[in-house]
């Protein structure tokens, strides 16, 4: 059976971006066929400053919107990264195994460092490495994941590679990344060449998972689109980034194609496709946010879950873990 890993950081309020690109294929993941290990990284947040005590609140509300998105901590191994340590150690393995210039190419660190990259933190970059090492810990064979993350799945099978090549063995799996849907890569509700994102300055730019019906509403009537009627297939979209991103945010939440929801609505213009936009979103993130509000009612709870679930992760990830040391020659005599 395939086993599959993911996480999501918790350095902010999470957004459709996350639920379509990712939590919401979690769940869809989930069943015989496959095992699934699910994580909230909060070692990956503290690359850039996080205030503690609002890191503790966020990591129970990625817990919570995981839950809420209908990942079953029964079904599913879901817990927080720093509560398993194999995940810090693997890291520093890795850390031995990537190439400086590996790192220096990533776009995310170029992004997140800005122009003064020298005072940028040494974990920021080092950050792929960390990542590789939360899914070669479990020897994961696959990770859905959305657009962005595509670069960071590139170094961990080169992670893995090189590190089956330097010692001769066949340790690590060449994971697949699973980039599907028609939400891969939702943008910003302001502007089509932009990727929604919970560090955008503008909160109109983004759905939160935490926004009410009305505000989901105004945010989509507000969202910059073109003045044209809709065309009847995704080709008539080419140069309409605005437009392509409202009709792929629709499609994923009805689980249609883009070709479906045009078919539909060939001929209109905004002024009738977003009020049933809106009306989509409504209805499948309301019943979402109600029931995380309803988790967040009871922390401790959410607090025994991911202990439980650090459990059964650190149960996985030790044996791969120590054989790891044994293939290095790092010696172990306990
Ligand atoms: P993060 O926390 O930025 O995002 C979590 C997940 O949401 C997806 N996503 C999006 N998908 C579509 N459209 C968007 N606008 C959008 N914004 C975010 C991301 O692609 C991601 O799947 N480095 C990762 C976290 C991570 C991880 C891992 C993921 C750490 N270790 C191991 C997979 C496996 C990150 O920063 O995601």
């Amino acid at each position: 059976t395939p086993r599959i890993f993911s996480g999501i950081q918790p350095s902010g309020g999470l957004t459709l971006g996350n639920y379509l690109g990712a939590l919401k294929r979690f769940a869809a993941l989930q069943g015989e066929q496959s095992e699934t290990i699910y994580c909230v990284v909060d070692m990956h947040a503290i690359t850039v400053w996080q205030d503690p005590e609002a890191l503790r609140m966020r990591t129970r509300e990625a817990a919570a919107a995981f839950m809420a998105s209908g990942v079953d901590p029964a079904q599913s191994v879901l817990f927080n990264q720093s509560q398993v340590t194999a995940h810090a150690e693997l890291a520093w393995l890795f850390n031995t195994v990537a190439r400086v210039g590996w790192m220096y190419r990533m776009t995310q660190f170029k992004d997140k460092a800005g122009k003064n990259s020298e005072n940028a933190s040494l974990g920021l970059l080092a950050y792929p490495a960390l990542m590789a090492a939360d899914i070669l810990a479990y020897q994961a064979t696959a990770v859905p994941v959305g657009e962005d993350q595509k670069q960071h799945l590139e170094l961990t099978r080169d992670i893995a590679t090189k590190f089956n090549h330097d010692y001769g063995v066949n340790h690590f799996p060449i994971t697949e990344p699973l980039i599907e849907g028609a939400a891969t890569r939702v943008m910003s509700l302001r502007d089509g060449s932009k990727k929604m994102s919970k560090s955008d300055p503008s909160d109109a730019s983004r759905i939160n998972l935490t926004d009410n019906a009305d505000a989901i509403a105004q945010k989509i009537r507000k969202a910059r689109t073109d003045a044209d009627p809709l065309p009847g297939t995704v080709e008539g979209l080419r140069d309409r980034p605005e437009a392509r991103n409202l009709i792929n945010i629709f499609a994923a939440l009805a689980d249609e194609s883009p070709d479906q929801v045009l078919s539909r609505f060939e001929g209109q213009g905004f002024g009738a496709f977003k009020p049933a936009l809106a009306e989509v979103a409504v209805a499948k993130l309301s019943p979402i946010t109600a029931k995380m509000a309803e988790f967040m009612d009871d922390p401790a709870e959410i607090d025994r879950i991911l202990g439980t679930g650090a459990e059964r992760a650190a149960a996985i990830a030790t044996p791969i873990l120590d054989r790891t040391k044994d293939i290095m020659g790092l010696l172990r005599s306990r």
